[in-house]
């Protein structure tokens, strides 16, 4: 007997599994009533939440919703149940393009080009950023044209953990630009257009314009724009790449620039958008239009949720899941900072001792004990042990990475909000929890 297949959200037929990643899983799945297929990400709900967010997550679905280009994976619904978090995406039937590069001529390299450029300046136009633009993201349909996907989820809670902090699971930094990684506050449209330019060099190449066995090596050679053009591209295509990936935001490519220049422009026919049109987003259990989501939305309905908490916090950036991996039994923090190794060691002995710390310095590393106090007054083993190194990325740019040998977690937590709190160079800080193999990097 065939297992029945299971409905969700009341109309759509779940199918295979499409892919897997830290955020969830996205499914094939059938509107039960027309038949018609779509792709549904879902996520752990638990992972996503907090009320507050309501109004900011009402907003986000709105302007998401009124994507509607023929290059970009149309968001149709974001729905809830106890449990999940259901968004349910058009349904892109030709893979990743990802599987296509190495057999694409320089003259299909431009028109796939052309089509992420179109839908990519459609977004910014609308004030929309992807913040994580990747081959893997870039989709192709039966007829061979793109469809970018996960436009404005950049900060979807692939990267919330169920502590609510953000975890890593995005891969490769290799696409990221190098003020994003220097955080600098940047453009996010500049930042954008870098990540397409690394998308090009890749389509047109096969390999990727940066890319190094550390991340230390990886983000320096980034942030110098130190990478090699083939001389067996057109000069066109060698220019465009050259002015793209310019390391300075201030003198790389616009859009306006890219779609005047001459290389882009050959045989381009930009795409036209689809009319807008007026849609129903559901959230929870509520529909609202959204139109009218502004004034309308029930944020004390406890049965609504915050599927796009994060959006708007994508400046921040999450180096972790740069790093190689280590034993899943230990627990790592890394955040970045610009204070010199020299401050950086002073100040986190301060805030330690200041904690009940004991520290001490060796081999380019503090340890931080915690000793447990025996009934007779003597001090016992470790009740928490924790050791702290710091990393350099680029020359302002340090990373601080604390690991807990053994002991409480929450005054592991306490030490960590604490000392991101005050060195970190961002608002946000991510526990990971990751596994095997310690980091290679530059200890200094
Ligand atoms: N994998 C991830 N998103 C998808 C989509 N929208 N269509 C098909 N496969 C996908």
């Amino acid at each position: 007997m065939t297992k029945e297949a299971k409905v969700i959200m009341g109309k759509y037929k779940i199918g295979c599994t499409l892919g897997e990643g830290g955020f969830g899983t996205v499914k094939f799945a059938r509107h039960v009533a027309t038949g018609e297929p779509f792709a549904i990400k879902i996520l752990e709900r638990h992972s996503v939440l907090a009320r507050k967010f309501h109004e900011q997550l009402k907003r986000e679905i709105g302007t998401l919703k009124l994507l509607r280009h023929p290059h970009i994976v149309r968001l149709h619904e974001v729905s809830a149940s106890q449990t999940k978090i259901y968004i349910v995406l058009e349904y892109v039937s030709g893979g990743e393009l990802y599987n296509k590069i190495r057999k694409l001529s320089e003259q299909e390299g431009r028109k796939i080009f052309q089509q992420i450029i179109d839908a990519v300046s459609y977004c910014h136009d609308r004030g929309v950023y992807h913040r994580d633009l990747k081959p893997e993201n870039i989709l192709m349909d039966a007829k061979g044209n793109i469809k970018i996907s996960d436009f404005g989820l950049s900060a979807l809670p692939q990267h919330l953990g169920r502590d609510g902090l953000l975890h890593t699971t995005c891969g490769s930094p290799n696409y990221v630009a190098p003020e994003v990684l220097l955080n600098r506050g940047y453009d996010g449209s500049l930042s954008d257009i870098w990540s397409c330019g690394v998308v090009l060099y890749v389509i047109l190449t096969g390999d990727l314009p940066f890319d190094a066995n550390n991340i230390a090596l990886l983000c320096q050679k980034i942030v110098k724009g130190d990478m090699k053009i083939p001389k067996w591209l057109s000069p066109g295509a060698q220019d465009i790449l050259k002015r793209i990936l310019d390391p300075r935001p201030i003198t790389r490519l616009n859009m306006a620039g890219i779609k005047a220049h001459d290389w882009f422009k050959q045989d381009y026919t930009p795409a036209v958008p689809y009319e807008d049109e007026e849609e129903c987003t559901t959230i929870g259990d509520a529909s609202v239009s959204i139109k009218q989501q502004t004034e309308e939305y029930d944020s004390t309905s406890p049965t609504q949720i915050n599927a796009f908490q994060l959006i708007g916090m994508s400046s921040y950036f999450d180096l972790s899941g740069f790093f190689e991996k280590e034993e899943a039994s230990e627990r790592k923090i890394r955040f970045t900072s610009t204070y010199l190794p020299a401050d950086l060691f002073e100040k986190i002995e301060g805030i330690a001792s200041t904690m009940g710390f004991q520290v001490l310095r060796a081999n380019g590393k503090l340890k931080l004990m915690q000793r447990r106090k025996t009934t007779l007054g003597l001090k016992s083993t470790p009740s928490l042990l924790v050791s702290a190194e710091v990393f350099q990325i680029s020359p302002s740019l340090y990373v601080v990475e604390l690991r807990k040998s053994c002991g409480d977690s929450s005054l592991y937590r306490k030490l960590c909000a604490k000392l991101s709190e005050d060195l970190g160079a961002y608002e946000c800080q991510q526990l990971q929890k990751t596994h095997s193999c310690p980091v290679s990097l530059c200890a200094l």
